[in-house]
């Protein structure tokens, strides 16, 4: 396995709207981010991916781009921008942007060009349809509810948006839309931006023809993902992008890439290097959704999160990389869906950082995360994410569905969950910010906040510092390979990584109750250094260790 810079880092995530505002108009902004650099470098991150900062009508919060090479007014200038950039790099940390190409915003240039006229130059930039029998050219649901087509009066014609209707789908068909693409992304890089993360790479080749989804759902829409999900030209275009922008620079890539098997993640995140060097794959953030999806609630099982995690640490071996993440601004706090929100907040948050970043593959921290924030239960009135409120419009007030369930599945599954204000301190609205936060703060800040966990030698803060530290002392903890061990056991979520004559042992104990672990007999070695714990625990590894409650320990083993 080939060595590289993005193979040894750790990613930080900033969702830039929810992170610091310097102005007090109740939006974080750049120099809000600016402000807190220092706070990156302590905790020792590589790499800080912000979520998008273009202008946009942020009808998604600017996953609605409405023009790619500039700033959007709340968050600041491209002065501020080259400012933070200068800032990062300073301080010897990178920046990766988001790339949102799939769809641009209703109000870019491109779109209101295209939607003039059928013979319009920009026409064939986006997606155009005529309606079939008087209703939309195809029976496709949108992510955020309703039909994914939009009629447009103007040309007598529908526009596809597989987001909202203010996010049209560009057509990647069309050459010309490639590389205006292209030649925005060397801009950026021209500038000296470290890479990209681009949003639902895998949507951007549809099937020719757009056929109707074939499970029809209530309202007469179907799921169309088997038309759009890895279509058909979608290697062929992130190779040409490969070629014509990605391999004449030194950055790090990673896809998002919904509803993909990592069959198809050892194309893209090939180890040839020809597409990307990574994707966040979804199979783990699928396993407490049921068959009718996201909303559809069931709990997740260790039995499951062991063979999916499992799958992707043996078959990307040798053949791609793997992202590492539980949770960023579209899931719901990790550590109230996987660990313990209550009694063992900071325990289990500790654990769960342990267990991922010592698997394979590059660490994401979402904001937030490294403190150990948790999922919030506000009104339906205090939420902004479109999302949520057009699926309660949808399923409540036309569908007349029970209010009391859908506000359940708001609660564990929301994407505002991690979009509440970062929690500076103790102050007035968590000392994110001098105004109204544009969305309400976790009524939890005064007792989780960066400033007490700043203060607090045992901090959630303080042992991912340490995770992130040991990863530049011990080449095992990126390089070697990952073997499972503990496949039964009901608690316990164990395995091994071995480089050469080097093993880490790394336990975790996924439940609220104490369990023992037994050291199979083939583990044979001559020192054993307890390299990290949430506990204070014997330094000693014995033949059996009981793990008290989201107890966790990584042994270094020596041959
Ligand atoms: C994925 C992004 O992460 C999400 O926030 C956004 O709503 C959709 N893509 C559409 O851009």
């Amino acid at each position: 396995m080939e060595k590289a810079w993005w193979k040894e880092s750790v990613v930080y995530q900033i969702y830039p709207r929810s992170f610091k505002d310097s102005n007090g108009d109740g939006i974080g902004d750049l120099q809000g981010i600016i402000s807190k650099l220092d706070y990156l470098k302590n905790l020792g991150v590589d790499v800080v991916w912000l979520s998008p900062v273009y202008k946009s009508p942020n009808d998604d919060n600017g996953y609605d781009i409405s023009d790619y090479r500039d700033i959007m007014d709340e968050f600041g200038t491209m002065t501020d921008w080259d400012e933070l950039l200068a800032g990062l790099h300073e301080r010897g940390m990178k920046l990766m942007m988001d790339l949102v190409v799939n769809h641009s915003s209703d109000e870019h240039a491109w779109f209101i060009e295209s939607r003039k006229s059928k013979n319009n130059e920009y026409r064939d930039y986006y997606i155009w349809r005529p309606g079939k029998n008087g209703k939309e050219p195809n029976n496709w649901v949108s992510f955020f509810s309703g039909s994914a087509w939009q009629y447009d009066e103007a040309t007598d014609e529908y526009y596809l948006h597989l987001f909202s209707k203010k996010q049209p789908d560009l057509n990647w068909e069309n050459k010309t839309v490639r590389h205006e693409v292209y030649e925005m992304m060397t801009w950026w890089l021209d500038r000296g931006i470290d890479g990209f993360r681009m949003d639902v790479i895998n949507m951007i080749s549809k099937v020719e023809g757009l056929p109707d989804g074939q499970q029809q759902e209530e309202g007469g829409y179907a799921w169309g993902g088997d038309y759009f999900l890895n279509g058909p030209r979608v290697h062929k275009y992130l190779q040409e992008m490969n070629r014509d922008v990605l391999s004449k620079y030194d950055i790090m890539t990673v896809g998002e890439c919904p509803g993909t098997s990592v069959e198809d993640a050892q194309r893209y995140a090939n180890s040839e290097g020809t597409e990307l060097n990574m994707i966040f794959t979804f199979e783990h953030m699928d396993l407490d959704a049921g068959p009718g999806g996201k909303w559809d609630m069931r709990p997740w099982q260790l039995q499951e999160l062991k063979e999916v995690m499992s799958k992707w640490q043996y078959d990307l071996e040798g053949k791609g990389w793997n992202s590492l993440y539980l949770n960023n601004h579209d899931q719901p706090r990790m550590v109230s869906r996987f660990g313990n929100d209550g009694e063992y907040r900071g325990k289990s948050a500790k654990m769960l950082g342990t267990f991922l970043h010592m698997l394979k593959g590059t660490p994401y921290i979402y904001q937030g995360e490294e403190i150990g924030m948790t999922n919030v239960q506000f009104d339906i009135t205090e939420y902004n994410d479109l999302e949520i409120l057009n699926m309660y419009e949808e399923r409540v007030t036309e569908g007349g569905g029970d209010h009391a369930k859908v506000m359940e599945a708001i609660h564990a599954k929301c994407r505002d969950n991690a979009r509440t204000p970062m929690q500076w301190d103790a102050s007035e609205n968590a000392g994110f910010t001098t105004g109204i936060p544009w969305l309400r703060v976790n009524p939890n800040y005064q007792e989780i906040n960066v400033e007490q966990a700043l203060a607090d030698p045992d901090s959630v803060f303080y042992h991912y510092q340490k995770l992130i530290k040991l990863r530049k002392q011990h080449d095992v903890i990126t390089y070697g390979t990952y073997e499972l061990l503990s496949e039964k056991h009901l608690q316990i979520y164990a395995y091994t990584r071995i480089l050469v004559d080097e093993m880490l042992l790394v336990l975790n104990n996924f439940s609220a109750e104490t369990a023992d672990f037994r050291l199979p007999q083939n583990i044979q070695y001559k020192s054993a250094e307890l390299l990290i714990s949430n506990e204070h625990t014997e330094d000693e590894l014995a033949q059996s260790v009981s793990l008290t409650p989201y107890e966790s320990r990584v042994y270094l083993l020596k041959q």
